[in-house]
């Protein structure tokens, strides 16, 4: 690989680099500022800073990279349609690559849903494919409203935001949509206060009245979003039979459920999609991240009986991305053909008996929890006072300090929840045994360091040392 930036190792390029970042780019900038590195190479789930340092991923550009960083697979998928002379750029027209991608994505789905569904693709974005979902489903029923969850992440657009449950990011702009929140189920820190099995039973309870209460205040919604695992609002997983019940509900009052699988798609979860641990075929599925195979790429899947648009009813120029197709069929047949979606399973199920082990000597982890390579550890002061159900009170600081700690240590983990004290683990499906071993090693250092002597930790944020990965 030839480097514009100047030569690896020589720590002020990166300096400069960072420095003219911070100078010409928005206020709005994240994962600049926790990462304050310039990856110049990256292989795997290796990633290499322009000073020469190495870092384990275990962000994957947010779930985007199921297979890790430059897939021989992926490579070699672009680089072949590159050679082929294909158009990279084509609207929505009709391409072989996008023909492909079609088989290979259909083939991947719930058969029962796949088998009468119709495909759009949107804009290359997550967002886009969640507002074309609302927008798909105010055309089928002729209602506005939508109903959603506390938690949720949907997207940054006026419709997407609407729907996410972060006041943040919302609170700042003139309200949008007609959302109705609903409880979603957090047995660690349950909506209800009793937490467990019986919060996720009162979740349903609750949504079954309000929507069956004509003083309610619920007029009929278009839709139900969900994500089956919930990424930003914590790594918090739906239970199966609490999303059966949301099946249950909505299908008997006429109310289609989309399922937001942006996040939790190709394999991630230790199934192909989430929505499969339940069983439950939803009305439309909203895929992006993973299936582009690192490239931008973002689709509605919906059953076909939903699809009621007109010619031109959900538009946008790059929806026919040849690069992105090329490299989503093939990460997705990889996925499949590999048993990367049982492995994610195992190895997953591995690293959270770990980590829930070392709660014991490590109090700060309140909470572990998610599934497959979909992990978060909630960390919490010891000093607290629990809530109702045990949960001790979340804590950022020491977040934002472990955070520091890994980067310091060669790993890149992010933080969510609804606090922001949540440590997420996104590896790659292809992690190796001995990849996650080494990220359990640095974390759990990291969070014992970070816990027990804070000012040892030192600004890692401006002098990461990097381990070989
Ligand atoms: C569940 C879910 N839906 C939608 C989105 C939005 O996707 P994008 O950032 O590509 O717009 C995200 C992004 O993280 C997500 O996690």
């Amino acid at each position: 690989m030839t480097l514009t930036v100047g030569t690896v190792g020589a720590a002020p390029v990166g300096d400069a680099i960072l420095r003219r970042q911070r100078i010409r780019e928005s206020a709005a900038r994240t994962y600049a500022r926790s990462f304050p590195i310039v990856p110049v190479r990256a292989n795997g789930m290796t990633v290499e800073g322009a000073d020469g340092r190495r870092y384990l991923d275990c962000l994957s550009g947010a779930g985007t990279l199921a297979l890790g960083h430059n897939h021989p697979v992926v490579l070699e998928a672009i680089r072949r349609t590159l050679d082929s002379g294909a158009p990279l750029h084509l609207l929505d027209l009709a391409t072989a690559e996008k023909d492909d991608f079609t088989t290979a994505l259909l083939a991947s789905l719930p058969p029962a849903f796949a088998a009468n569904a119709r495909i759009h693709f949107c804009g290359p974005a997550g967002t886009d494919a969640v507002e074309a979902a609302l927008k798909l489903m105010q055309t089928a029923t002729g209602r506005r409203g939508a109903l959603a969850f506390t938690g949720a992440y949907h997207g940054m657009t006026a419709g997407a935001l609407a729907v996410t449950g972060n006041v943040a990011v919302k609170e700042p702009l003139p309200s949008g949509g007609e959302v109705t929140r609903l409880p979603f189920p957090y047995a660690y820190r349950c909506p209800f206060g009793v937490g467990g099995e019986r919060g996720a039973e009162l979740s349903a309870a609750y949504t079954e009245r309000l929507l069956d209460d004509p003083s309610g205040g619920v007029l009929p919604p278009a839709a139900m979003i969900v994500e089956a695992v919930q990424g930003e609002g914590g790594v918090v997983p739906a239970p199966d039979g609490w999303l059966r019940a949301m099946r249950r509900i909505t299908a008997e009052r006429g109310i289609p459920l989309i399922v937001d699988e942006v996040q939790t798609g190709v394999g991630r979860t230790g199934a192909m999609w989430a929505v499969e641990h339940s069983g439950v075929m939803p009305d439309a599925m909203v895929l992006s991240k993973a299936i582009g195979g690192s490239l931008p790429l973002a689709v509605v899947v919906y059953r076909e009986e939903y699809d009621g648009w007109r010619p031109g009813a959900h538009t946008g120029t790059f929806r026919g991305n040849t690069l992105a197709m090329a490299a989503g069929a093939a990460t997705l047949r990889f996925v499949a053909d590999h048993g990367l979606v049982a492995r994610a399973a195992t190895v997953g199920a591995r690293m959270a008996a770990r980590l829930d082990g070392a709660r014991g000597r490590l109090p700060v982890i309140g909470d572990v929890r998610g599934r497959g390579l979909m992990l978060g550890v909630e960390l919490v002061d010891p000093a607290g006072t629990p809530d109702s159900c045990g949960a001790l009170p979340p804590d950022p600081r020491l977040a934002v300090r472990v955070r520091e700690a890994c980067l310091a240590r060669g790993l890149i983990v992010e933080l969510g929840g609804r606090h922001d004290a949540v440590l997420r683990l996104l590896p790659p499906l292809t992690i190796t045994d001995e990849q996650a071993e080494a990220v359990l090693d640095r974390l759990l250092d990291a969070i014992e360091n970070a816990a027990t002597a804070p000012s040892a930790t030192g600004s890692a944020a401006t002098a990461p040392a990097g381990n070989p990965a």
